[in-house]
């Protein structure tokens, strides 16, 4: 017998299993082990006011959407008081909400509604820089003799007119700006985000009461911005060699994974634990191998680190395989789960890395495989594609307009969310949209995909309900991952009672059925002996 699979058909043959409701009956404090964690670009997500920027009460007010997606937690990102140099995240009141995404009982509403849904809420906290217009900044403007929690030192030169060092910016250009008195001040990222200076007793104060002020207010763990940056080498040493940019989690810098920041995040463990109810601290940091990475999420440090090799790994399945199994590898060697992530708010969205939806399905349901914690982006549960033709005045990223349109390419996956209807902006909200959406969106909605078996926000509703369903999808304790024979350009795995498989080679391959197909990114053909996986697909299989 030959048969489709559609994600509907499966999610209501799965329906009968024993579906858990959310994190708030999750397995108490280690549910993040294998959570699904959703990524909220807040200003882009939905906008309750009509001022085309999305805002926390847009947020709360489409959390159903989330709640019926299946995931455990939202992550939102900064909503602080900021000069928006850099999507807010150059914050320049760390507990205040700035008044474009709302206020403060906003927040607190927001993180009552999620909980009330079972959803729990990780916040941004961003620790390397302020804002230039932080009153801190403002203050070592105005006084040399308040320097001293940022990095200021003289130039180099006759009269000072050279940088301190050859440091160069993420964004582009040097790392140090002059001030008119002579000083230079170092950012890592733009002239609006001055490095903080950790050695500088006042800022680890500041940043321990910042993170209980959010834990006070009931958040469930911050996304730690730059946690590989904050400690700089000592003397600030010279690179002396260019191409900074290529080296920036391939070797080891004097500004990135310098062995003191452990430090920190060794003290903001603590912090997290003296809380209780399983608050928990995910590293945004780049290393130069997954053996690095994984210190930062040793026992008594961060509990997660997001896995970026996986995410730049190319459709090579070859690759994939060894980055999962050195991914494993790492995390295990320090008892934490591995985290999996395709796409987020800084980097071109994998269905069109990947170049088609196909893939982009596919990658998904190998993600939402394997043992760890993954991470959605929003909109990539539509199949949202990146939007490469913004017209330049539109863009905001300061990337793009510091290298003259060189880089910067992260506005085209922060377009706002199509929500229903069929001309922009498609439901985000009761005005326009910050960043112009496409034509043709309305198809990809939320409301024109619901409720349609083919659709991909179907496909991630139904992965996620097996995921709670079926323990070998998922849960790190559940048991090994263990690779099987396959042609060349598949990949076949089994953990307990569950296999995958992924091919992606450009013409549909037959091998023998590893088990009974519970979920596929494309339909599959099966006499229950026998399967013929299609291009470009991944299908899970019960066991
Ligand atoms: C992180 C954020 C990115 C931001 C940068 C500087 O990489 O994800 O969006 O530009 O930090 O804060």
């Amino acid at each position: 017998m030959t048969h489709e699979l559609t994600a509907s058909r499966l999610a209501s043959a799965s329906s009968n299993a024993t579906a858990s409701t959310g994190a708030g009956d999750a397995a108490g404090d280690a549910w993040w082990r294998d959570a699904v964690i959703y990524q909220v670009y807040v200003r882009s997500f939905a906008d309750s006011d009509g001022d085309g920027v999305g805002d926390l009460r847009g947020v709360r007010e489409h959390l159903p959407h989330l709640a019926r997606l299946g995931v455990d937690a939202v992550w939102l990102t900064p909503f602080y008081v900021s000069p928006q140099a850099d999507g807010g995240y150059d914050v320049a009141d760390y507990r205040a909400v700035d008044p474009l995404f709302g206020d403060l009982s906003d927040a607190d509403a927001l993180v009552t509604a999620a909980h009330a849904l079972g959803l729990r809420v990780i916040v941004d906290v961003v620790p390397n820089h302020t804002s230039a217009e932080h009153p801190w900044f403002r203050a070592a403007l105005r006084d040399p003799a308040a320097r001293a929690r940022y990095h200021f030192r003289p130039g180099r030169g006759a009269s000072g007119e050279l940088p301190p060092n050859d440091w160069e910016s993420v964004f582009g250009g040097p790392a140090w700006t002059r001030l008119p008195d002579g000083d230079w001040y170092l950012h890592l990222f733009a002239p609006e985000q001055p490095d903080l200076n950790w050695d500088h007793p006042e800022v680890a104060e500041e940043f321990a009461s910042v993170l209980r002020f959010w834990l006070d207010l009931g958040i469930d763990g911050f996304r730690v911005d730059v946690a590989h940056g904050m400690v700089k080498a000592p003397g600030l040493p010279d690179i002396g060699h260019g191409a900074q940019a290529t080296l920036i989690g391939t070797e080891p810098l004097p500004f990135f994974d310098q062995d003191a920041v452990h430090e920190i995040h060794r003290s903001w463990r603590r912090l997290l634990d003296s809380y209780g109810g399983g608050r928990i601290g995910v590293a945004e940091a780049w290393a130069p191998t997954s053996e690095r990475l994984a210190l930062y999420v040793r026992p008594d440090e961060l509990h997660q680190a997001f896995n970026f090799r996986f995410l730049n790994c190319p459709w090579d399945p070859a690759r994939m395989r060894t980055v999962i199994d050195e991914s494993l590898a790492a995390t295990a060697s320090v008892g934490a789960p591995t985290t999996w992530v395709l796409s987020n708010h800084d980097v071109v969205r994998h269905r069109t890395r990947y170049g088609s939806l196909d893939r982009a399905r596919a990658a998904a349901l190998l993600m939402l495989a394997l043992p760890g914690s993954a991470y959605v982006y929003q909109g990539e549960e539509l199949g949202l594609p990146e939007v490469t033709d913004l017209p330049d005045a539109a863009r905001r990223d300061p990337a793009f307009l510091r290298t003259a349109g060189q880089d910067g390419l992260r506005d085209g996956c922060r377009v706002p969310l199509p929500w229903a209807g069929t001309e922009p902006p498609y439901g985000f909200g009761p005005g326009g949209a910050w960043l112009p959406q496409p034509a043709g969106w309305g198809d990809l909605s939320v409301a024109a995909q619901t409720g349609d078996p083919h659709s991909t926000l179907e496909l991630y509703r139904a992965a996620l309900e097996l995921r709670r369903a079926m323990p070998g999808l998922g849960a790190p304790e559940a048991g090994p991952l263990t690779w099987l024979p396959a042609p060349e350009g598949v990949l076949l795995f089994t953990r307990p009672g569950f296999a995958c498989t992924l091919n992606t080679r450009p013409a549909p391959v037959e091998l023998p059925a590893p088990g009974r197909p519970v979920l596929s990114s494309a339909p599959v053909e099966t006499d229950g002996r026998t399967v013929r996986l299609p291009t470009d697909s991944c299908t899970w299989w019960a066991m």
